[in-house]
C-alpha cells in the first residue's frame, strides 16, 4: 500500500481485527480455565490450544503482509515521543502475537502430563520439535507465558487508550485507519 493512502488495507485491517478479537477471547479462556471452580476446563484448554495455534498462523502471515506492504503514514503533529510509543508498542504486538503461542506450545510439548494438542478436536498438532519433557521446563514457560500475559492485557490497555484519545481528543481519525468505508 502506497505511503499516500489513508487506510491500511482491507487485508491488514481483517486481520488486525480478527486476532484481536481471539487474543482478547485468548485472554478471558485463559483466566477462566485456571480457574478450578470453572466448569469443563478441558474442553476449554482444548480450544485455548487451538485458537492460540489459529493466531501463531495467522501473525505469520499478517507479519509477511506487514514486511511487504507499506502502512499509511502517519497522521500529521504526532509528537516524536508518541511515534516512539505506537511504534514500540505495535512491534511488542507482533512479538506477542507471535512469541505468547510458541511459549504455549512449548509449555505443552514439555509437560510430562502429555495431552495431545488436535487443533478443533480434528487436526493433531504435533510437540514443539526439539522440546524434551521435564516438569522444570514446562513450568518455565508456563512462568513466562503467564507473565507476558499479564504484560499483554496492560499493552492492550495502553493501546485502546492511545485509539480511544485521538479518537475523542486529538480527533485526527486514526481509528478510521482500521476501517473500511
Ligand atoms: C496469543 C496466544 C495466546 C494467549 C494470548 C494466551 C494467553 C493465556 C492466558 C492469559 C493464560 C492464563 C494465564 C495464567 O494464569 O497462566 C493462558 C494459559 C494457558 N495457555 Fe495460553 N495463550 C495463548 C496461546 C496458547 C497456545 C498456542 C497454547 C498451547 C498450544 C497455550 C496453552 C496454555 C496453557 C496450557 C495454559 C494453562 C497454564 C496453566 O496451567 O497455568 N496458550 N494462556
Ligand atoms: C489484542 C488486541 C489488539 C492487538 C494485538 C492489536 C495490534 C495492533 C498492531 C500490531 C497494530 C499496528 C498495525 C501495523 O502497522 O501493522 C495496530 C494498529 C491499530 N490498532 Fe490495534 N490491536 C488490538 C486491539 C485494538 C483495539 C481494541 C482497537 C480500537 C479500540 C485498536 C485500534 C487500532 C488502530 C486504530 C490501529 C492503527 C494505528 C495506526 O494508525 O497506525 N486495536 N493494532
Amino acid at each position: 500500500m502506497a505511503a499516500s493512502k489513508t487506510r491500511y488495507s482491507k487485508v491488514a485491517m481483517g486481520l488486525h481485527w480478527l486476532i484481536a478479537l481471539m487474543i482478547i477471547g485468548l485472554i478471558v479462556f485463559g483466566i477462566l480455565m485456571t480457574n478450578p471452580d470453572t466448569p469443563n476446563r478441558f474442553a476449554l484448554y482444548q480450544l485455548h490450544k487451538s485458537f492460540g495455534i489459529l493466531v501463531l498462523l495467522l501473525s505469520i502471515l499478517r507479519l509477511i503482509w506487514r514486511l511487504t506492504h507499506k502502512p499509511p503514514a502517519l497522521p500529521d503533529g504526532m509528537k516524536p515521543w508518541e511515534i516512539a510509543a505506537a511504534k514500540f508498542t505495535h512491534i511488542a504486538f507482533y512479538v506477542i502475537m507471535i512469541g505468547m503461542p510458541l511459549l504455549g506450545w512449548a509449555m505443552v510439548s514439555a509437560s510430562p502430563i502429555a495431552i495431545p494438542t488436535r487443533i478443533f478436536d480434528t487436526l493433531p498438532w504435533p510437540d514443539m520439535p526439539g522440546i524434551a519433557r521435564s516438569e522444570a521446563l514446562a513450568d518455565t514457560f508456563k512462568m513466562l507465558h503467564h507473565n507476558i500475559g499479564k504484560l499483554t492485557i496492560a499493552l492492550i490497555a495502553l493501546h485502546i487508550g492511545a485509539a480511544l484519545k485521538h479518537q475523542f481528543i486529538n480527533k485526527d481519525g486514526v481509528l478510521r485507519r482500521m476501517f473500511p468505508g
